[in-house]
């Protein structure tokens, strides 16, 4: 690919902005030597203004989602692309979030702009784990685990029966529930069909990938030993 495109496409400006930044010598190599438009070099030594590129397409990354932030490019409130560099938002491919999170729901949000690793971690037949802690309004009655477990519960406007989910109880109003399957608002209508109500929410794992320390807010790109983690554990612990 062509210089000015890829960095176009990289959210730093139009294919005419790139240009003119050829044109003003802000585009170097690592020595500080001026590229042109035409040249063909490694894509680890371009740098503009000094400053190395942000990832190439196939980028990753986690983000600590917190509470207030909606999972869109466009929404009246904030969302979690003000939580990036502004140039996120313009790269081609678009880097969107691996599945959503409710806007009042905190925690682990994959992002990429490779549609073969979305769709590997999104589909169905992948069955990754995702783990969820639960605040609750009302103490736990005691059977919810079964109820999660049996693979037979039934939301409202369903058609199919929600797949076996496992619930790790903490205290009566303090639950860890992990799904393999992510519908619409599952984990709240989960807990409203046995009666309770959630009052916070946060994703705490996809697979083996946990949020660890990660502050909220914050993000990190992910490597290959997270994407190995991310895939290696499919199963609840
Ligand atoms: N289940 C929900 O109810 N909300 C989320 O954001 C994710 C899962």
């Amino acid at each position: 690919m062509k210089l000015v495109k890829l960095i176009a496409n990289l959210g730093y400006g139009s294919r005419k902005d790139v240009a003119a930044m050829f044109r003003e010598g802000l585009v170097t190599d690592a020595a500080g030597e001026v590229l042109y438009a035409d040249d063909k070099v490694p894509f680890d030594t371009i740098r503009i203004d000094g400053e190395p590129l942000d990832p190439p397409a196939g980028m990753a990354l986690m983000l600590h989602k917190p509470v207030g932030y909606t999972c869109s490019t466009k929404d009246p409130g904030r969302v979690i692309y003000e939580l990036l560099p502004p140039r996120f938002r313009l790269r081609s491919p678009l880097l969107s979030s691996v599945g959503r999170l409710d806007r009042d729901t905190s925690g682990l949000l994959l992002m990429t702009d490779d549609g073969t690793l979305l769709h590997r971690i999104v589909s169905p037949k992948a069955k990754l784990a995702k783990v969820y802690e639960a605040t609750l309004a009302h103490d736990l009655r005691g059977d919810e685990g079964e109820v999660f477990a049996s693979g037979t519960l039934m939301l409202e406007s369903e058609t199919t029966p929600l797949a076996p989910a496992q619930l790790h109880v903490a205290d009566p109003r303090h639950a860890a529930l992990t799904l393999t399957e992510g519908r619409y608002h599952q984990v709240r209508r989960m807990f409203a069909a046995v009666g309770n109500h959630v009052d916070t929410l946060h994703r705490s794992r996809i697979g083996g990938l946990e949020l660890g320390d990660l502050p909220a807010g914050q993000w990190r790109l992910l490597d290959d030993a997270d994407l190995q983690r991310l895939f290696g554990a499919t199963q609840s612990t």
